[in-house]
């Protein structure tokens, strides 16, 4: 059976990308198109897409289309195009005034209404096309209000009679909150009850806690993530709501897109590499160390790799003294790329140039420097405070790049702490968040790096993980199967023959 699907999300790779919620929204929409549902994806057409790059076609029947925020009459021009090497459609939703700003996330204080009309947009055109989605899935607080209006303002519309909806939590620190003053923007009229009445009391409208508390079901992105965000440890202020709901969140690991990151094809790579040729991936890092000018290396030296926006969420504060030590007491190389927080910005340039030659520092977003530095490092750095899943720890895996990671959310879920004794095992795992932990954790990489057969046996296991999309899709169509009480059996079934997108 074929289910139609309207997702929202905020970013999608590779039209506009700040981080990992634009790779899963990207892979999860084709690979679930792959299967054979119907997937119409909804996102602003910021200025920063690159419209070269697409084939564009305006929706006749969906111009001008009128989207009502309180006061604020808004008009949105509905744009088609598909994701490169796949048949899913993305509605780009155009207007220059919401979409037009220097960066894709902002400040400004209408921030809310950017994303409150994306999401009534969706909405809208779902309408307008006929579209009967029975699953809408919001993706983060961007999208969050959809649930609520499905039980609002849309609860009578013929189109959306059948539909259930799912609120997916890629990060509960980012959660859309704004001032109650902002009310109207809602449009929910006698419906405002259904608001989060002590917060309203208290002058807010939180996004993300509206999601959570209207979804048919709410999920996040690992399922170790979804125990703690039920604690006040790292639930942020969401965990009432999380717990009012239940068994009805859940945790559905994230996958990697493989046609985009593996070594065996990597597009952004030279040279290619798998478990049987390993000498290659010695020759690409040779190539990037002479690329970024970094001191030759004479015999085994270890590159530690980072790619990151630079926020405390990924646990930057635990390297300002360990990485200084690192440097100072071993012969290593370190590569970083990274955007964000100007504290850790400062940091990581600061080091680059005392420790010239061996720390290098690439400050900005660079596609390429990222698969770079996965097909190049030896081991890869995440010591997150929190991480719902992660990402960058299972391609590294894929590139044999071993993960250094902090005992948390998906870090936990898809990175097994090695053990030399019975050689099982993936990565370094250290449990808690303190120097002495981390720098345990980086002398151990250290220690085993040296033991080169160790060290292979590691990189062979890390390289035989598998988190393809192809898997943690059908994990999401069993939970839209038990929505809709459907046999889930029936919706993966009518997987199509699977080929690569690319
Ligand atoms: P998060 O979504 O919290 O940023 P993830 O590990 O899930 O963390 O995903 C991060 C994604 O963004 C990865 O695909 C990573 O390669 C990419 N990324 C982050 N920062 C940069 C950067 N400065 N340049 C290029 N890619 C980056
Ligand atoms: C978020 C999280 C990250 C996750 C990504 C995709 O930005 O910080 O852990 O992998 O979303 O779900």
């Amino acid at each position: 059976m074929k289910l139609s699907i309207c997702a929202i999300a905020s970013e999608v790779v590779p039209l506009a990308k700040s981080g990992g919620l634009a790779d899963v929204a990207s892979a999860l929409s084709r690979q679930l198109t792959l299967a054979g549902h119907d997937v119409r994806l909804f996102v602003p057409f910021y200025t920063q897409i690159r419209r070269d790059k697409l084939e564009l076609a305006r929706v006749d029947f969906l111009q001008k289309v009128p989207v009502v925020t309180g006061s604020h009459q808004h008009v949105v021009d509905i744009w088609r195009a598909r994701l490169p090497g796949s048949a899913t459609p993305v509605y780009l939703v155009e207007n220059d005034g919401l979409y037009s700003r220097p960066a894709l996330y902002t400040n400004d204080p209408d921030e809310h209404r950017r994303f409150l009309v994306l999401t009534r947009a969706a909405l809208e055109c779902c309408k307008r096309m006929h579209f009967r989605p029975h699953i809408v899935h919001s993706h983060d607080w961007h999208a969050a209000i959809a649930p609520l209006w499905l039980r609002s303002n849309y609860r009578h519309e013929p189109m959306f009679a059948g539909t259930r909806s799912v609120m997916t939590i890629h990060n509960i620190g980012y959660q859309g909150e704004f001032g109650a003053e902002n009310l109207a923007d809602l449009d929910l009229g006698v419906d405002s009850y259904l608001l989060h009445q002590d917060d309203l009391r208290a002058g807010k409208i939180n996004a993300l806690k509206s999601g959570i508390l209207h979804a048919d079901a709410v999920t996040t992105v690992s399922p170790t993530y979804a125990r703690e965000i039920a604690t006040p440890r790292y639930g942020m202020g969401m965990e009432q709501a999380l717990a009012a709901r239940g068994a009805a969140v859940r945790g559905i690991l994230n996958g990697v897109d493989y046609d985009e990151w593996d070594p065996r094809h990597d597009r952004y790579l030279p040279i290619h590499f798998d478990p049987a040729t390993l000498a290659k991936k010695a020759e690409l890092k040779r190539n990037f160390l002479l690329r970024q000018n970094m001191t030759a290396i004479h015999g085994r030296v270890p590159l530690f790799g980072m790619v990151s926006r630079l926020t405390s969420q990924k646990g930057f504060d635990l390297l300002t003294d360990t990485l200084p030590a690192l440097l100072s007491n071993n012969d290593v190389r370190v590569a970083t790329v990274g955007t964000g927080d100007p504290k850790y910005e400062k940091f990581f340039a600061g080091l680059a140039q005392k420790y010239k030659g061996r720390m290098w520092f690439f400050s900005g977003y660079d596609e390429s420097l990222a698969h770079w530095i996965e097909g190049a490092s030896d081991a890869f750095l995440m010591p997150s405070l929190y991480e719902p899943c992660g990402l960058n720890q299972m391609y590294s895996l894929r590139y044999g790049t071993i993960p250094i990671v902090r005992n948390t959310g998906g870090l936990a879920d898809s990175v097994q702490h090695f053990d030399p004794a019975t050689g099982a095992g993936t990565g370094i795992v250290f449990n808690d968040f303190d120097a002495p932990a981390m720098a345990w954790a980086l002398d151990q990489a250290i220690e085993w790096y040296a033991d080169e057969k160790l060290w292979d046996r590691l990189v062979q296991n890390a390289m035989r993980m598998d988190f393809s999309w192809r898997t943690q899709s059908t994990e999401y169509l069993k939970l839209f199967a038990e929505l809709l009480q459907l046999d889930a059996a029936a919706l993966i079934e009518g997987d199509a023959p699977q080929k690569s997108a690319g």
